[in-house]
């Protein structure tokens, strides 16, 4: 048997290259608490990714729990139910009550056109999110928050590096929220991190990412402890580097999977159009029924062989005990995310990915008659 392919595979930069990061933290005894190497990652992606203020984090979803609590919302949030459970989970670890709203069927993202029937006066934001790191329409989503006096937090846990029509995507919204986790195009072994507009909610963020402490005897805000630690950020500005080489290599592999399925009848492969604007961070297809296998059979022929595709996002977050019975988990309500979960298989996609591994993924699907 052959060596298992995942659907992902962290990228790592040569270990000898880490030496001397670690050198320095072990010489200045700073290993946490917005040490150097906090600065200076915090001003090396603001650069990388042209982007106001960021705020590090220890991970994405202590980011977004903060961020909700960062802009005071409650009662009612709108977002999607076709993501990782951590979008949903961030609102109720605010007591915040989720609404449902289906999605786009080309995007696969949150479908602005169905978000003003599900808002009501207890609705206070949207959440929205960059899914597979392809943009939302930002300018839909924004429109419907003006005329409602809405906040909007983007879940940008995907869209590392993601630019839409006017720049960064990453600039749209009140805030977004990113993940550096290991599966993720950007990586710091687990991180995260909030964007945010202007100096003062910065500070407002890392007041609340640090147990609310403003000097040594004053707390202000009851904070919670997401800071990102000194070797997270070492990692992730050595990482930095070397982004740009795994983000032209993922575009190669994202090419390579669109020529060789081009002609398979009943697979699609997803973010076709808007090609410079996603980081290829997921390679989603969408196993149709004029395809001779199902999305689960051709999910268990690729096992068969040791390849690891991911039906990602399958459950939908709204078949899980803590959601199913919202009314707006309704199946009814929520048609294109229902048959996308049902269709959806991401297949393997890093920059390890040899060409030989790929062609045989291809051949494997193409070759199902
Ligand atoms: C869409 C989405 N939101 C949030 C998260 C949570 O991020 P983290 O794992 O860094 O907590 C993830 C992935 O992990 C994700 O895919």
């Amino acid at each position: 048997m052959t060596k298992p392919i995942f659907v992902t595979q962290p990228s790592l930069p040569p270990l000898e290259d880490l030496i001397p990061y670690l050198e320095q933290i072990w010489e200045n005894k700073v290993l946490t608490n917005g040490g150097p190497f906090h600065k200076q990652l915090e001003q090396a992606l603001c650069d990388y990714l042209g982007v106001p203020f960021i705020s590090l984090f220890s991970n994405g979803t202590i980011a977004l729990i903060t961020a909700l609590k960062a802009l005071n919302i409650t009662g009612e949030v709108i977002t999607t139910p076709y993501s990782f459970v951590a979008t949903a989970h961030s609102l109720l670890w605010n007591n915040i009550k989720p609404v449902f709203v289906d999605i786009d069927t080309d995007t696969l993202n949150l479908d602005p056109r169905k978000i003003e029937a599900a808002i009501t006066p207890q609705t206070t934001a949207i959440m929205p999110v960059h899914c597979y790191g392809r943009p939302c329409d930002v300018d839909a989503i924004q429109k419907i928050a003006d005329i409602y006096n809405l906040k909007v937090i983007y879940d940008a846990a995907h869209a590392f590096g993601v630019k839409c029509h006017c720049g960064s995507v990453l600039n749209h919204g009140d805030l977004s929220v990113l993940s550096f986790h290991a599966t993720k195009v950007f990586n710091t072994f687990e991180g995260g991190a909030i964007v945010c507009p202007d100096a003062k909610t910065k500070q407002h963020i890392d007041h609340l990412k640090n147990f609310g402490f403003v000097d040594e005897v004053t707390v202000v805000t009851p904070g919670i402890n997401g800071k990102m630690s000194e070797l997270n950020a070492a990692f992730g500005l050595l990482q930095l580097k070397h982004v740009d080489a795994a983000l032209a290599r993922r575009n190669e592999i994202d090419l390579a999977y669109r020529e060789g399925l081009k002609d398979v009848k009943g697979i699609v492969c997803l973010n076709g159009d808007a090609r410079d604007s996603t980081n290829h961070s997921y390679f989603p297809i969408l196993v149709q029924h004029d395809y001779p296998l199902s999305r689960d059979a051709l999910h268990q022929k690729l096992k068969d062989q040791n390849i690891y595709a991911r039906r990602y996002f399958y459950p939908l977050i709204l078949e899980f005990q803590m959601y199913r019975s919202m009314p707006s988990a309704h199946r009814d309500n929520l048609p294109v995310a229902s048959r996308a979960a049902e269709q959806v298989l991401c297949l393997p996609i890093y920059p390890a990915l040899s060409n030989e591994d790929l062609q045989r993924i291809v051949e494997m699907i193409c070759e199902v008659r």
